[in-house]
């Protein structure tokens, strides 16, 4: 029994161990997924980068059939690199909807393509919200591209066109003159109207999708897509808080382009390595609670009226820790069908300061009763999304917890005691004038 014990503290300790040391929120195991055992030699930089950062990286061709996303139910990875434009098939006979189902089950993916890409990529970046040029078609720039010595490559462009999203970004990109990156590949066109998609770096405005040069103009060649339009690599946050990178290029990648001088490569692909992994600007909910102001105990339910209060404490994470989350946006909603209450939490002191930022508002509940959520939906571009609900009832004051009298009414109490003291007046006038009339009458008939 005693060593049954020990191997499980032992397994446990293990368990722990590794739990710290990896860099991810999330988990360490990194499928990449490369055309041939050779091709691993130019992404040698990123795969080394990832190894040292302490993931458990697996690499394997992508054509090869013993690879899997999923063991039964659960997933063999945590994250995925594919860096095979041209497969068609993917290990065993995978299908785009393995790649979704991954996803959904919170796996990240990264899907870095060029202008041969397969019908395969083009259907899973279709389900992002991503839609790359015809194929063949490359993102030229005959101003803005790469100069060494006198000879420039119109093909490997370089943009400095970045969205600012400081939690997916370095703050040395967001300024308007940054270093810009080398990209070269295929553009896309992004659903700009997605909430989950960002395009993260977009063409400068003399950037242009042309088919290469030397094949054959058979196809439509022109396209509308240029400037800002030509999205060249773009990120997506998916609801489950899944993160998929999907770039037009599988160069940005490689050694050639992250050792350029004068380029932001390096940093760039750091960036997005670090976003999709889940390395950075990962939030979390630490917990939440609410309870009377004035016992300070959570009733099983609520009356109309109540005072409460609401606290939350968040945590992000990022530099291998989980870090106070610092905010003036965080909104507490009680809803019933329609929001009845929104109020902007105030950040207070919390228990753990080295870790978590708590949130706290006094919060007056509504003069209706019935059953309430309590909910704070916190989206934010670049972090991950937190959506808290707790079901609470608010119940009606019972017969006996109604204030005796209302100040409101009070018009209407004086109206009832004028009421009575006027018939009272009215009965006293008629009860005691009667008499002497009557005796009036009476002389009156007399004398006639
Ligand atoms: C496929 O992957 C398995 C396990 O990772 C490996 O043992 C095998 O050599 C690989 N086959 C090829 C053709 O690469
Ligand atoms: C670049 O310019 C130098 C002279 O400035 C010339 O000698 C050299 O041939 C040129 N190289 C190319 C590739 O045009
Ligand atoms: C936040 O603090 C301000 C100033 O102290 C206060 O007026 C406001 O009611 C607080 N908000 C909530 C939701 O408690």
């Amino acid at each position: 029994m005693r060593v049954f014990a020990s191997c499980v503290y032992l397994v446990l300790g293990g368990a722990l161990l590794s739990i710290t040391e990896a860099k991810s929120a999330t988990g360490d195991r990194v499928l990449v997924l490369v055309p041939k055992a050779e091709s691993s030699k130019e992404y040698s930089q990123v795969i080394a980068s990832l190894d040292k950062r302490g993931f458990d990286v697996t690499l394997a061709q992508a054509t090869n059939t013993s690879v899997s996303l999923h063991n039964y139910d659960r997933r063999s990875y945590d994250h995925a690199i594919l860096l095979s434009p041209t497969t068609k098939k993917f290990g065993a006979a995978l299908t785009v909807n393995d790649f979704i189902r991954f996803v959904d089950d919170g796996g990240n993916l990264i899907v870095a393509v060029s202008s041969e890409l397969s019908d395969f990529h083009r259907k899973l970046s279709a389900q992002f919200g991503v839609e790359f040029e015809k194929r063949g078609m490359l993102a030229i720039d005959h101003i803005n591209n790469l100069k060494e010595g006198n000879a420039s490559d119109h093909t490997v462009i370089a943009s400095n066109r970045f969205t600012d999203i400081p939690a997916v970004l370095s703050p040395q990109f967001v300024k308007a003159d940054a270093d810009p990156v080398y990209f070269k590949g295929i553009g896309h066109k992004y659903d700009a109207k997605s909430p989950f998609l960002i395009p993260l770096l977009a063409g400068k405005r003399t950037t242009y999708s042309r088919l290469e040069s030397g094949k054959s103009n058979t196809a439509q060649d022109d396209s509308s897509l240029s400037g800002s339009s030509l999205g060249l690599v773009s990120v997506f946050q998916a609801r489950g808080n899944a993160r998929v990178a999907i770039s037009g290029s599988t160069d940005i990648f490689s050694n050639a382009l992250i050792k350029k001088g004068g380029s932001g490569n390096h940093r760039f692909v750091d960036d997005i390595l670090q976003w999709t992994l889940q390395e950075k600007a990962v939030l979390r909910e630490v917990g939440h609670r609410h309870y009377l102001t004035s016992t300070g105990e959570q009733p099983e339910h609520y009356r109309i009226n109540n005072e409460i209060l609401y606290e939350i404490d968040l945590s992000e994470y990022h530099n291998n820790a989980w870090h106070p989350y610092s905010a003036n946006d965080v909104q507490f909603e009680a809803i019933m069908l329609d929001p009845y209450i929104r109020a902007t939490l105030n950040r207070t002191q919390s228990a753990d300061t080295k870790s978590t930022a708590a949130y706290r508002g006094n919060i007056k509940l509504p003069d209706r009763y019935g059953t309430f959520t309590f909910r704070v939906n916190y989206k934010r571009t670049g972090l991950s999304n937190i959506d808290i609900k707790d079901t609470v009832g608010i119940w009606p004051l019972r017969h006996d917890e109604y204030p005796r009298f209302l100040s409101a009414a009070y018009p209407y109490y004086a109206g009832s005691f004028a009421m009575v003291v006027g018939f009272l007046a009215l009965c006293m006038a008629w009860l005691w004038n009667a008499e002497p009339s009557k005796k009036k009458n009476a002389a009156k008939a007399k004398s006639e």
